[in-house]
């Protein structure tokens, strides 16, 4: 795109005047450099800078990340949240530290191949630290770029994403790439920012912007709201036996493929109703125990689940073996041998209850 020819002198010229002093700006070492982009992804600036003092002054090298307790890094992460992220960087350092002496790999592919580091963190550790080539495209630099160019994709989108990011190499600097990379990021911050009146005046791309040219600056980015997750109601079935408790495989398409789950129908069923379906399994109930409703959240569907216990006799048919349709396993077997997907959660604790 030709709105972006030209950019990274106005951009470097700009950032040597308006960076911000951060803590991670100051010896921006390749851990550092890390570790302050993965807390900067889900926390304010401000907010951030006494985490990362913290966490550097008791971690100060990926070693003592690699070896650090996880009790003792997760209250490090404390308040900062996502906590997979604080265990994903320790598995990242243990990683460093048995395959690449300690030290942070300098090559792009190989950064980005460590748990936890996306194009983004990959892109931001090898050009700040190693002064390498490669974009950092966050979300503050989707908006720069989206206004920039007056383009109304929508940025969630992963090919947009890319496309972006091709054409941030396209005009990258031969040097000061890191500089370049955190001057559009800083940008988004303080200038081009998401809520409330960008400050188009301060703005060094300004005689280039398209949305600012246009007057549709705040129109922009453009994000597409994820779909509204499909609610589906189901009655889940404990179905119990002397030791014995009951299990189904899913279909190997679809949500939870292949897994084993407790036997579940669709809709929200009355008690008759789920008795005639234990019957129907050519099972005989011996007493049924209505048990507390549950939810829970895939990425696109909710579940919405009614429950119930029902203890059956024992008979050929709860000592069918594994195969199609429900089959009986023995308790005790079954936290060893069947990964149950978290969403029979709340009902999998009732199979340690007496029936
Ligand atoms: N947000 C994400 N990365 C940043 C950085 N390096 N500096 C300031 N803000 C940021």
């Amino acid at each position: 795109m030709k709105e972006l020819q030209g950019i990274a002198p106005l951009l470097l010229d700009w950032y040597d005047g308006h960076a911000r002093i951060l803590p991670w700006r100051e010896n921006p070492t390749p851990y550092r450099v890390w570790v302050s982009e993965i807390m900067l992804q889900q926390t304010r600036v401000e907010a951030v800078k006494p985490y990362f003092e913290r966490f550097i002054r008791e971690l100060p090298a990926i070693e003592a990340l690699a070896a650090v307790p996880e009790d003792r890094l997760l209250k490090l992460w404390e308040g900062l949240g996502y906590y997979n992220r604080a265990r994903n960087m320790q598995r990242a350092a243990r990683i460093i530290v048995d395959e690449y002496s300690g030290k942070m790999p300098e090559k792009y592919e190989e950064v980005l191949k460590l748990p936890g580091i996306g194009s983004y963190t990959a892109g931001a550790i090898v050009s700040i630290a190693f002064g390498l080539r490669y974009p950092a495209v966050d979300g503050n630099v989707l908006r720069v770029l989206s206004r920039v160019e007056k383009n109304y994709d929508d940025i969630l989108k992963q090919t947009v994403r890319c496309r972006y990011e091709r054409q941030i190499q396209e005009v990258m600097p031969e040097d000061r790439a890191g500089d370049f990379n955190q001057s559009l990021i800083e940008l988004g911050a303080i200038t081009c920012v998401p809520k409330g009146i960008p400050r188009c005046e301060e703005c060094p791309l300004k005689a280039l912007c398209k949305a600012h040219r246009d007057g549709v600056e705040q129109d922009l980015p453009k994000k597409t709201p994820p779909k509204r997750r499909k609610i589906e109601d189901r009655t889940v079935l404990v179905l119990v036996s002397d030791n014995c408790a009951a299990l189904r495989r899913r279909p190997d398409k679809g949500l939870l493929a292949g897994l084993y789950e407790l036997p579940n129908l669709e809709g929200h069923l009355s008690s008759d109703e789920a008795l005639n379906y234990v019957k129907n399994q050519g099972l005989v109930p011996i007493r049924i125990q209505k048990l507390p409703e549950a939810r829970h959240i895939f990425s696109h569907i909710e579940w919405h689940m009614a429950g119930y216990a029902v203890k059956v006799e024992e008979t050929q048919d709860t000592k069918k073996e594994e195969g199609e349709g429900i089959f009986f396993v023995e308790k005790e077997q079954m936290e060893k041998m069947y990964s149950i997907p978290a969403a029979f959660d709340a009902y999998t604790r009732y199979f340690k209850q007496r029936y």
